[in-house]
């Protein structure tokens, strides 16, 4: 069963970590937030907004339309410059060019269509803002098992997965594409390797995989499919000695457009 955004058990599934460093970094170079107003779209537990807003943000709009999430978004996210605001982000209720940038960072494959949101991001950014997409494309997901990589893992255990992965995810000329009917300019698009956090013991690895906590793919598979993937990958990592440090990086796929004229 896809996973339930509004389940009181998944409400800090996207809050209980912080974004990595180099991720930062990566964001900087390609738009500084500092002084700029910024809606996230698809803000979950606010872990972006928070670095928007450490990264110096005017304010920060967070728009989800799970409550649960936005509870833990506020509770974690002690600022007077972030608003979160409950809504669909294809019909936010925003004014026409209220922001700067907007970010949407693993949203898209939630949305079939991507037209509607495309259209709303240029109707509420401001002309010269930027709009920014983070998500993975199929190719993305299937790329193959590494230890840095436990996705692989997870997608060459469970052959089920992959397909889910290739029916929801947008190919990287697609999005691009819908991008250009939409009216967006200077339409790019990279990939990008993240780390999503290092884990301190394979133990640590293992438990969060069994909570499924941000990854909703994970909620795709029965208690006793997720056991079995769990012992395998214990099985893995421990034949190839990996036991502590464990980082755990996945390849995402960044389109940026920027809106010239209304
Ligand atoms: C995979 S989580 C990503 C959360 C956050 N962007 C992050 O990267 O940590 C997807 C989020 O998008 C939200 N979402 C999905 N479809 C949405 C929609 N149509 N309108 C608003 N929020 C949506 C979900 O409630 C969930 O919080």
């Amino acid at each position: 069963m896809p996973i339930d955004f509004f389940a009181e058990h998944n409400r800090s599934s996207y809050a209980s970590r912080t974004a990595d460093l180099d991720w930062c970094r990566w964001l900087k170079q390609r738009v500084n937030p500092q002084g700029k107003v910024i809606v996230d779209l698809g803000c979950g537990g606010g872990i972006y907004s928070r670095v928007f807003l450490g990264m110096g943000a005017q304010q920060v709009i967070g728009i989800d339309s799970s409550p649960v999430m936005l509870k833990e978004a506020e509770a974690t996210t002690p600022s007077d410059r972030v608003h979160w605001q409950l809504g669909d982000v294809t019909d936010t209720g925003l004014a026409d060019e209220t922001a700067d940038l907007l970010f949407l960072r693993a949203v898209i494959h939630h949305l079939t269509d991507l037209a509607p949101i495309l259209a709303e991001c240029r109707r509420i950014l401001k002309t010269g803002g930027t709009l920014l997409i983070q998500d993975r494309t199929p190719e993305d997901c299937l790329l193959p098992a590494e230890p840095h990589h436990l996705r692989g893992y997870i997608m060459s255990y469970c052959s089920e997965l992959q397909k889910i992965e290739i029916a929801r995810r947008h190919h990287r000329e697609d999005v691009s594409h819908a991008m250009n009917i939409a009216g967006w300019s200077e339409i790019k698009s990279e990939t990008l390797w993240e780390t999503r956090c290092t884990y301190n013991t394979l133990d640590e690895l293992e438990k969060e995989i069994l909570n499924r906590t941000g990854r909703s793919i994970l909620h795709d598979l029965s208690d006793v499919e997720l056991l079995s993937l769990t012992q395998k990958i214990h099985q893995e990592y421990t034949t190839q000695g990996i036991l502590t440090n464990i980082p755990d990086r996945d390849r995402w796929t960044v389109w940026t457009g920027t809106k010239v004229g209304s």
